[in-house]
């Protein structure tokens, strides 16, 4: 399969950027988004010319490193897949694909395909850990969490922090994010003793970073984690809930 690869190539956060046309045969439909851009390297490399610099771990959609925009979109074409799990194979023989950092005006581009997303791990460090002393670990029943909880608390726990919900939101907002993180932690017996705390400080981190919420929902149809919707509204939920219950510490 042959492919045609318009690809940003940014030196360093100072360069302007810009386009690169790459034209590349031996693409195979099976191939992700990320080993395509393998396959590009591994000629860019043999031809003496600078690799594309990308970012991945995993590659089994469970780290969030391959943010990275396809086509316009966040991920990719296919809703709630991340980029290595999004196939060179919704595209025709001849295509053109085109690569770029994720766009939002929070992630500056470190270089070529690589942004900072530094911004989210502030937003998460806000709202701190559960300091609560437990001495060694407790016997898994020693708290009885209901199995209902559990499963949501979880749930919640699977963003994986890769930034597509901000990139996707024409607001550059993160409440999709803020939302899981403080959701998860409200959900549980021991860090909900601090759930007023966190929510206010981490309300404070992310209106000084991100745009506003305005339900346009493109968000969760980019997260590769399935976070849904009705998320967004938990860190106002928590703030108000922490106002509302001076009990909530
Ligand atoms: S909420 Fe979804 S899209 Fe946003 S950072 Fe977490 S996993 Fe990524
Ligand atoms: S490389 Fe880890 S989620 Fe894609």
């Amino acid at each position: 399969m042959r492919l045609r690869l318009k690809i940003w190539r940014q030196g360093s956060p100072q360069d302007r950027g810009a386009f690169h046309t790459y034209e590349l045969d031996g693409c195979d439909p099976a191939m992700s988004v990320l080993e395509l851009l393998d396959h590009l390297n591994a000629q860019l490399r043999v031809r003496g010319e600078t690799p594309v610099a990308f970012e991945s771990d995993c590659r089994e959609g469970i780290c969030g490193a391959c943010g990275l925009t396809v086509d316009g979109r966040p991920h990719g074409w296919r809703d709630n897949l991340p980029a290595c799990h999004q196939r060179v194979g919704e595209r025709r023989e001849g295509a053109t694909i085109t690569l770029e950092p994720l766009r939002t005006g929070v992630f500056p581009v470190l270089r070529d395909l690589v942004v900072d997303r530094g911004v989210l791990d502030e937003v998460t460090m806000a709202g701190g850990f559960a300091s609560v002393d437990t001495g060694l670990a407790a016997d898994a029943d020693a708290l009885p969490v209901a199995h209902d909880i559990a499963e949501y608390a979880l749930d919640m726990a699977a963003c994986i922090g890769c930034g597509a919900c901000v990139a996707a939101c024409p607001n550059g907002s993160a409440a999709l994010y803020a939302g899981a993180r403080v959701a998860h932690l409200a959900a549980l017996p021991v860090p909900a003793l601090e759930r007023g705390r966190r929510a206010r400080a981490m309300s404070v981190s992310v209106d000084e970073f991100f745009g506003s919420c305005s339900g346009y929902g493109e968000c969760a149809k980019v997260c590769p984690a399935g976070i849904p919707l009705g998320v967004v509204g938990a860190l106002g939920r928590e703030r108000w809930g922490a106002f509302f219950h001076p009990t909530r510490s």
